[in-house]
């Protein structure tokens, strides 16, 4: 039997999909959205920010998109809006758990407040596990679906990021790794996706960099920049059955920033 069949990809990869972005109302969430949709999904779009929420919903419309309020920390929002994916859809194929939060940088833990790491805790690992306990509820039955969480290199080495944040994306990747070792007898893959810093409102704040300082910003692959729409092409890949082997996976996409140690810069006089 031939390996390889020259099938051209569907122009719409996920038709007949229903998905639920949570942190869908702005930056790499809503470019999910937006993608997912024009990929032929129908998306819940979870979320505290309700006036960017009904903008991103009334922008897409409402055949293709629903706005929820959901505080994903919140189990009785999270069950909800797992819900009205069901009410209004019948289904929930996939599930993307993308909300964060991140504390102010502080250079000492001495600086660091137990509530501060709580509250970050409780919206990057708490909403995760939320979000992946209520979509198993749905899928299992349905014995399929596709469960992504968004880390972040901070999910794989240290010192980028607060320790707050580092912890909790380090320990969504076992929280995905465990799920999936579970959910895999009832046919639902589970993946984290874990990306270097793109330059929107979130890296900006958090950074301080401006346009000029973000041209600086270290990265091994040159001549090129992540932007959020990279990020929801990777989302898209894992949702969509062009993945439909791939499980427990963490997919770096980050230009190789976490496989490599530029210490020593054997390669960074070379020239080509
Ligand atoms: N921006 C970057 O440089 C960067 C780098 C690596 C990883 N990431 C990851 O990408 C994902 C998206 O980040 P982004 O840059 O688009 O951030 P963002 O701040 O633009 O968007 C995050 C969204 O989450 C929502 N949110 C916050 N708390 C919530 C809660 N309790 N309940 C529901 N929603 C809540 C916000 O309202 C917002 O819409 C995150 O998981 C983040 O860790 C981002």
């Amino acid at each position: 039997m031939a390996c390889i069949q020259l099938l051209p990809l569907p122009a719409r990869r996920l038709e007949g999909n229903v998905a639920l972005i949570t942190g869908g109302a702005r930056g790499t969430g809503a470019c999910m959205v937006k993608l997912f949709s024009k990929h032929g999904a129908k998306v819940v779009v979870a979320d505290i920010r309700d006036q960017q929420g009904e903008a991103v919903q009334r922008e897409i419309g409402t055949e293709y998109a629903t706005y929820v309020h959901c505080d994903v920390s919140k189990e009785i929002d999270v069950e909800n809006a797992v819900n009205t994916a069901i009410s209004k859809h019948g289904k929930l194929d996939i599930m993307v758990n993308n909300a964060v939060i991140i504390d102010k940088g502080k250079p000492s833990i001495l600086d660091n407040d137990v509530t501060d790491f709580e509250r970050v805790v409780r919206v990057n690992l708490v909403g995760p596990f939320l979000g992946t306990k209520h979509a198993a509820r749905v899928m299992i039955p349905a014995k399929k679906g596709s469960i992504i969480t968004i880390g972040s290199v901070s999910s794989s080495v240290g010192g980028v990021t607060t320790h707050a944040y580092t912890s909790s994306k380090h320990a969504i990747v076992g929280l995905a790794k465990n799920t999936a070792a579970e959910l895999g007898q009832f046919g639902i893959r589970v993946n984290s996706l874990s990306c270097y810093c793109i330059h929107n409102q979130l890296a900006e704040e958090f950074f301080k960099l401006d346009d000029e300082g973000f041209s600086k910003v270290y990265s091994n692959l040159k001549g090129v920049a992540l932007t959020e729409e990279d990020v929801a092409q990777a989302a898209l890949f894992l949702a969509s059955d062009e993945s439909k082997y791939i499980s427990g996976h963490n997919l770096a996409v980050d230009g190789g920033f976490t496989t490599i140690n530029p210490i020593f810069g054997l390669f960074s006089q070379s020239q080509v």
